[in-house]
């Protein structure tokens, strides 16, 4: 394509304090093109975004849309220039409908002002079709799901005129349905002429959806490809510098004693149904299952914050009762949850006193505060896990969006737990760390842990698991050995037998 391109950044900089965020960011999007950027945890993708979009002004460097400098881009005028970004956690009026949140959006704007309410309703079905949106503009935004309410999002960037609309890891908590039915919309756009820039870890979609790929490394430009020209390791260097091992770390011991057992527990109020399993000391157990099968209600069952209504639950052979978190700490277990970016982390705090937040009781045996101490396990983690900060007594705030992950991973870690529950740890999070968390979750089990792994990147169920459990509609259907197949799994957790699942 010797087309001209749509949006050109050249050489931005930008600093927060002593952090060289960007340090010479050189981008080209064309229009039609989906455009991946790809970075490590805290290369500087969000940052570039928030400068495209206007939050953020550039210390220094060039932007220019259609051949036009843009200067002082402040996120109104990014918006009316047609620069638009769908949020993971849309910013949308629940209370009302649809038609009357892109209404409100678009009506100060556009051709939408001053028209009559069943117009409204008409146009509002316009655009969500025309984006394949199969969504009913009366419906009150609070009744949408997550990606519903990212539709209505891209919906209201359609109308608006938006000739780029950037992606920032939009399918992090998306549905295996839902994430292809976002595909297909970011295809229409790309028909439609818009510029998509859209950014992911997950290095599978990218080398489906994208035209080039441009790779970013502390702050900088290191290269720019067609799709055509690289496959996955050739990304993975670009991006990490150096090669990845990416197998799987072998389990360093046999399992010893059943720490964690679990004997019908289910908290039906929470919509569980009876699950009994065994983890023992250094055994990974893997949890498998579509979205919504009940995994993530079991873990939160586990760690006391939907306490169980029914069932056992035994921890090194002695029933216990686990009626809220502090009660599940006490005993020794640890939770990791899903959505670390809203439960994981306290963002005001620095990233030490985060890490050691819930490790406190064994920090300081004696009660008083060792700064010292404190901050030595602190850097600890932060070495292990390769957290990007520039000290221990940065703001978790500020830290990039998988950082804020591998506190929260570390945060718990920290515990040294007999039980610890991962849900999703290495979502969000780039090849490298997804390789040291890997390792870690390892080193931890081979010095006793009993490990639950929730996972839905079944790549790294099958690498991880001693043993599988795979749920469905709430409840235990299989559990499956190591050396079990995607294809095993899979039919599991759809209820099929194996020669359905094969066909
Ligand atoms: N407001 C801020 N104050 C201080 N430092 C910041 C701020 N925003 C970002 N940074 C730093 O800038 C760097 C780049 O962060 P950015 O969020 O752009 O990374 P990212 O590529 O999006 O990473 P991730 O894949 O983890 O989302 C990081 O070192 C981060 O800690
Ligand atoms: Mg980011």
């Amino acid at each position: 394509m010797a087309e001209r391109p749509l949006l050109v950044f050249r050489q931005i900089t930008k600093s927060f304090g002593a952090v060289r965020a960007l340090r010479g960011v050189d981008l080209e999007v064309r229009a039609g093109e989906v455009h991946a950027l790809l970075g490590e945890n805290g290369a500087g993708k969000s940052t570039l975004i928030k400068v495209a979009t206007g939050a953020h002004a550039p210390d220094s460097g060039t932007i220019h849309l259609a051949g036009e400098r843009l200067e002082r881009l402040d996120p109104a005028l990014a918006r009316r220039r047609g620069i638009a970004c769908i949020y993971q956690q849309p910013a949308l009026f629940p209370e009302l409908s649809v038609a009357e949140n892109l209404a409100l959006r678009l009506e100060p704007t556009s051709a939408w002002r001053r028209v009559v309410w069943s117009e409204r309703r008409r146009m509002a079905a316009t655009l969500l079709s025309r984006i394949g949106a199969d969504i009913d503009p009366e419906r009150e935004v609070r009744t949408l799901s997550m990606p519903e309410q990212q539709l209505v999002e891209i919906a209201s960037a359609m109308g608006a005129g938006a000739r780029v609309v950037i992606m920032d890891e939009p399918t992090a908590s998306l549905t295996r349905r839902e994430q292809e039915r976002l595909f297909g919309i970011v295809t229409a756009l790309r028909r439609e002429g818009v510029a998509v820039i859209y950014i992911s870890h997950r290095l599978e979609e990218i080398l489906t959806l994208a035209d080039r790929v441009t790779v970013l490394r502390d702050g900088q430009t290191v290269a720019c490809h067609a799709r055509a020209e690289v496959d996955e390791a050739a990304l993975i260097r670009l991006m990490v510098g150096r090669e990845v091992d990416q197998l799987y770390p072998a389990s360093e011991s046999a399992p010893g004693a059943v720490r964690l057992e679990l004997k019908g527990l289910c908290c039906r109020a929470a919509g569980g149904r009876p699950v009994s399993l065994r983890v023992r000391a250094g055994e990974v157990y893997g949890l498998a299952g579509l979205v919504g099968a009940g995994r993530t209600e079991l873990a939160r069952t586990i760690f006391g914050l939907t306490p169980a209504d029914a069932g056992e639950v035994w921890i090194d052979g002695s029933r216990v009762s686990i009626g809220s978190p502090q009660a599940a700490i006490a005993q020794g277990v640890a939770y990791v949850p899903e959505d670390r970016r809203r439960h994981g982390v306290v963002l005001e705090l620095p990233v030490g006193q985060n890490i050691s937040l819930a490790a406190w009781r064994r920090i300081f045996p004696l009660g008083w505060l060792r700064g010292d101490r404190e901050r030595s396990e602190a850097e600890h983690f932060v070495r292990a896990l390769s957290i990007k900060t520039p000290d221990t007594d940065a703001a978790a705030a500020n830290l990039s969006g998988g950082n804020q992950q591998k506190v929260a991973l570390a945060r718990w870690l920290a515990t040294r737990p007999r039980v610890l529950v991962l849900d999703e740890p290495t979502q969000g999070v780039d090849v490298g760390a997804k390789s040291e968390i890997h390792r870690l979750v390892r080193r931890f089990a081979a010095e006793g842990m009993a490990v639950l792994l929730i996972s839905s990147d079944l790549p790294e169920v099958l690498g991880m698991s001693d043993r599988i459990g795979v749920m469905r509609g709430g409840e235990l259907v299989a559990e499956l050995p190591q050396g079990a197949t995607a294809m095993d799994v899979m039919s599991a957790a759809l209820g099929q037998t194996p020669s359905e699942g094969a066909a």
